[in-house]
């Protein structure tokens, strides 16, 4: 199938010659003296340090030896091409950004190097800005990319973080707080709006604690009617009530030693409230219908997504339990609130959703990542994986432009993005991506069942085969739930 090719020189904003550029270190491998000299003399002026190479195999031993931030790589180098050349960096370096530079810059190059893994494409001869543009966003990925590995490793050297990321001033003050509670019987309450990681880190205080090798029991108390509730949470005996003809353990018990997480705890209801206080204060409790008292070491940790004190003014929310429950609190901060942690978020759920697709790494365009910066996410950081996952599994190329992302948060439909990011593609070509696109949001929808997805286009099952064989679909299965 031939491609609409999306914009891989998405301009960035504005951010002239200073800060970063000029740590960043740049090989140029180009066969033509002249344009070595002129780009040593326009990057150097820049800040960046730059190295020179005239042909490929010295321009790979070169990567070897030092660490650079980018490469900017001719396509037509004498003996082994520029497009030869790039394979076997990216197998020594798979982050390196390159930028292929290229006279003959013809649909079918930009294609093919890109599937290769080049960053982007710089036709000679170059618009300065446009080059220097294209330089400074490719350097600012390898950075957020590097930090995020610098970070993973250190968070999980000094707490066993590592899946938890941010780097914003507030999200180091939680990790500094759940390691100093971690070790203790503390309980915790957790508050922060939907979707900014209070599950998470509950586990990341259990994971961190003593108690690590006995159960975390994530329980959402809020979802059940509070019978339910109760009996799943403290047991039951035998003939409790009508249903009950069997005794049954509750999960204070199956959390002995462990961790009981209460999640939505806001919406439980009072009864069920005055008896996890007791539980609280003495660490007993009774079976329902048992007479027998029973001793557990449990440690609590509680989440909620509303104001816990606007609920206890309000009286539903009892006011004992809070000051119970309120011991140590972690206030997660919506992620609008932390946007310099985006950049980090996406890059590591593209990271976990290519991995578990079985795709080759995936990048942003810079577009995209700054449309992502800009929402406002109200489904904080569920939504952006979301929106990451979906992008991941639409794209058929490395670089996730911003029309794979969704039109309310790029503030653009699809159809606009398809005709803006290429003004010459054909009605065919259009269609094309448009049908691609299609037949993966349906697979997806039936959780990449054929047949399924067959029946309900109301096309026979050989017709969907063939579609997916001519638009080059990977078949998936779907990955976490
Ligand atoms: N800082 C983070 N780093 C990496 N992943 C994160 C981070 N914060 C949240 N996530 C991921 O975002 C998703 C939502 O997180 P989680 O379920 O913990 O949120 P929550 O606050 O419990 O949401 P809700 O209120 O809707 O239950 C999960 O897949 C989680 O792994
Ligand atoms: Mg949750």
């Amino acid at each position: 199938m031939s491609e609409v090719v999306l914009p891989l020189n998405a301009p960035v904003s504005a951010n002239p010659s200073n800060g970063n550029s000029s740590a960043a270190s740049i090989l140029v491998i180009d066969d033509e003296a002249g344009i070595r000299e002129s780009l040593e003399v326009l990057l150097s002026l820049e800040g960046y340090t730059v190295a020179m190479a005239a042909e490929g195999a010295e321009g790979l031993r070169m990567i070897e030896v030092d660490n650079f931030d980018l490469v900017l790589l001719d396509l037509a180098l004498p003996g082994q091409s520029g497009l030869e050349l790039l394979p076997r960096i990216k197998e020594r370096q798979p982050e390196l950004p390159v930028i292929m530079i290229t006279a003959y810059g013809t649909v079918d190059n930009v294609v093919e190097a890109v599937r290769a893994g080049a960053e982007n494409f710089v036709q000679k001869p170059w618009d300065n800005e446009k080059l220097l543009a294209d330089i400074r966003s490719a350097t600012a990925r390898h950075k957020a990319e590097e930090e995020n590995l610098q970070l993973k490793r250190t968070l999980k050297q000094r707490y066993n973080f590592s899946n938890i990321v941010g780097k914003s001033e507030s999200m180091l003050r939680v990790f500094d707080l759940i390691a100093q509670v971690a070790p203790s019987r503390s309980t915790v309450l957790i508050q922060g709006e939907s979707g900014t990681g209070k599950e998470l880190i509950a586990k990341a205080i259990h994971a961190n604690s003593p108690r690590r090798d006995k159960s975390f029991v994530p329980i959402n108390t809020g979802a059940m009617p509070s019978e339910l509730l109760e009996s799943t949470l403290f047991g039951h005996v035998k003939g409790a009530f009508t249903s009950a003809i069997a005794s049954k353990k509750g999960l204070f018990e199956v959390a002995n030693g462990g961790t009981l997480f209460l999640d939505e705890i806001a919406t439980m209801g009072l009864d069920t409230q005055a008896k996890i206080l007791r539980v609280l204060q003495d660490r007993r409790f009774m079976h329902l219908g048992g007479v027998q008292e029973i001793q557990v070491d449990v440690r609590i940790i509680a989440a909620t997504n509303v104001d816990l004190r606007q609920a206890v003014r309000e009286g539903k929310f009892r006011e004992d339990l809070f000051y119970r429950l309120n011991v140590i609190t972690v206030d997660l901060p919506p992620l609008r609130a932390r946007r310099e942690d985006i950049p980090l978020l996406a890059q590591h759920f593209l990271n976990f959703y290519a991995t578990e697709n079985g795709l080759p790494p995936r990048k942003l365009s810079a577009d995209a990542l700054r449309a992502l910066v800009d929402y406002d996410w109200p489904g904080n950081v569920r939504e952006l994986e979301n929106s990451i996952e979906r992008g991941v599994v639409l794209s058929s190329s490395p670089i996730i432009g911003s029309d794979l992302l969704p039109g309310h948060i790029t503030g653009r439909s699809f159809q606009d993005a398809l005709l803006d990011h290429n003004p010459n593609a054909s009605l065919f070509d259009i269609l094309e991506v448009i049908e691609r696109r299609i037949i993966i949001e349906k697979l997806e929808r039936c959780n990449w069942n054929q047949t399924e997805a067959a029946e309900q286009f109301r096309i026979p099952l050989s017709t969907l085969n063939q579609k997916i064989k001519r638009l080059n679909i990977e078949i998936r299965k779907k990955g976490r739930e």
